[in-house]
């Protein structure tokens, strides 16, 4: 698909379809780029508009065939409702899907007033993605080989950037959307060694006897009753020029490959979608695949602990007692809250790199789903500082994302009668309970946790979102690394 802009007359535009976006309420005559199209037609827009009941509410949608009367061969009118800070993206990805599903070869995009490049780009790259590594048969193949887009600022870069970016969206797409057949642990931590040949960075991979030897026994616990192997994937992004004094930020990710629960087995019901359990993992790996076009100036190391979550002979049970890689015991009372097990561990790895900061990212507890939904991203932390500069990393982005309380008086839930803590509290505000347990391995790194259970996947298409993986959180990671060099430094 290639990319370019056009600057001209809109009617002289020649594209198979021409999107153009209009907001609820707009005017006919208020000499915007509907209105323009409208008087080279005509008024045939308005008349049309009119007959169907068009008013630009968000969603709403009217194609027309212009018979050679502009450039363009189609038309379409996209409702944007009321002005948000996505439109571009909403506009774009509405667009493709309705040229793609119409097998149509170029597609101009209209930008709303203010979008930019970037945000069409990655409206037009989400909208176009779809999953089909195993399909064989009615395989709906691309056939849109152009895209121009009208009105839309920025440079050259910002574009190949957005591109990168969104690509790196999709990567984590096809990784939680890959069955847990195909992408295993020791699969994960290969694609993490491609991520780093491509863009030149370090790549460490621990395998399960470089595990062993580290004492990292709770993620070699969790994988425990699965015949795939864990592993423990670090990578380095070094901008050029970095010192021991460049700051440095830490992203962690859980990659639980498979999640049925352990002993503890998830119902079906609650175990079809449980290979979705590494999405945070995805996360800090698509944010690695497109940190080098990003190029902040820290340096980011992105860290993935992967392994299944299964119930075979070797299975570690409800009361075993487990010693950290921090030194700190932990008895498993409930195999199936594996999550905050590999991630304490993986954590406390972080924290021996000694980053300015770290944010976590985990499918992690089924209680963040109840309390804000499948839109919003809870965020925790021990720092209002960094929270505040994630969540606003996020609103940049066009992520969900909301503070939420890390309440020290739910800790005791987590004391332990025969170790130094349990791994799960009660149910009601069990995912404080799981931050709160996460908190115990992070010392006094200035730190915030991402719990993704909800937006991680997604049960429709809707615009730039597909159904299945998400890739929720790469969007506000590559936002929020951009930001940190001028914040840190
Ligand atoms: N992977 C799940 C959390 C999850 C649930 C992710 C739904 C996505 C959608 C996690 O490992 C888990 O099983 N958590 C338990 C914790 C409980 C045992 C304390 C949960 O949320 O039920
Ligand atoms: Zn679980
Ligand atoms: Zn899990």
């Amino acid at each position: 698909m290639e990319f370019g802009r056009f600057e001209g007359e809109l009617a002289s535009l020649e594209a198979d379809l021409l999107a153009v976006g209009v907001y609820a309420g707009a005017s006919w005559s208020d000499g915007g780029p509907a209105a323009e199209l409208n008087d080279a037609l005509g008024g045939l827009l308005a008349e049309v508009a009119a007959e169907e009941d068009f008013t630009g509410k968000d969603g709403q949608k009217m194609r027309l065939h212009t018979h050679g009367r502009v450039g363009a061969s189609r038309i379409i009118l996209v409702g944007l409702g009321e002005t948000g800070a996505s439109d571009g993206r909403d506009l774009a990805s509405r667009a493709i899907r309705t040229a793609r599903s119409l097998k149509l070869k170029s597609l101009g995009v209209v930008a709303p007033t203010g979008a930019t490049a970037a945000q069409l780009v990655q409206g037009t790259v989400l909208g176009h993605y779809t999953y089909d590594t195993f399909k064989t048969v009615d395989v709906a193949e691309s056939t849109i080989e152009r895209v121009d887009f009208v009105n839309a600022s920025g440079s050259a870069d910002s574009v190949a950037q957005a591109r990168a970016v969104a690509e790196a969206v999709c990567f984590a797409r096809d990784l939680v959307n890959d069955p847990p057949i195909a992408l295993t642990p020791v699969v994960m931590a290969q694609k993490a060694r491609e991520i780093a040949d491509e863009s030149g960075l370090e790549c460490t991979i621990f395998e399960k006897a470089d595990l062993e030897k580290k004492g990292m026994r709770l993620i070699l616990a969790v994988s425990a009753g699965s015949s795939e192997e864990p592993r423990l994937i670090h990578l380095t992004y070094r901008p050029d020029g970095a010192t021991a004094d460049t700051p440095s930020i830490a992203l962690v990710g859980k990659g639980l490959t498979f999640d049925a629960g352990g002993l503890c087995l998830k119902p079906t019901g609650s175990i079809e979608d449980m290979k979705m359990d590494m999405g945070g993992g995805a996360a800090v790996l698509g944010a690695m695949k497109a940190v080098a076009a990003v190029a902040p100036d820290v340096v980011v190391h992105g860290i993935v602990p992967s392994s299944e979550n299964m119930l075979g002979a070797a299975a570690y049970k409800p009361g075993d007692i487990i010693r950290s890689y921090n030194g700190k015991t932990v008895e498993v009372l409930n195999t199936d809250a594996e999550g905050r097990l590999i991630l304490a561990d993986a954590l406390h790895y972080a924290t021996e790199l000694k980053p300015t900061e770290m944010v976590n990212l985990a499918t992690l507890t089924g209680a963040i789903c109840v309390a804000l939904g499948n839109e919003t991203v809870g965020v925790f932390g021990n720092d209002d500082d960094l929270i505040k500069e994630v969540i606003a990393s996020s609103e940049a982005a066009g992520e969900s994302m909301w503070h939420m309380p890390l309440d020290k008086r739910l800790r005791k839930q987590l004391k332990s009668d025969n170790a130094d803590l349990k791994n799960v509290g009660k149910r009601w505000g069990g995912a404080i309970t799981a931050a709160l347990f996460l908190s115990e391995f992070v010392g006094d790194t200035t730190w915030v946790h991402l719990d993704i259970a909800g937006p991680a996947f997604a049960d429709k298409t809707k615009d730039h979102i597909n159904k299945g993986g998400t890739g929720v959180g790469v969007l506000s990671l590559l936002e929020y690394v951009s930001r940190a060099g001028a914040r840190l430094g």
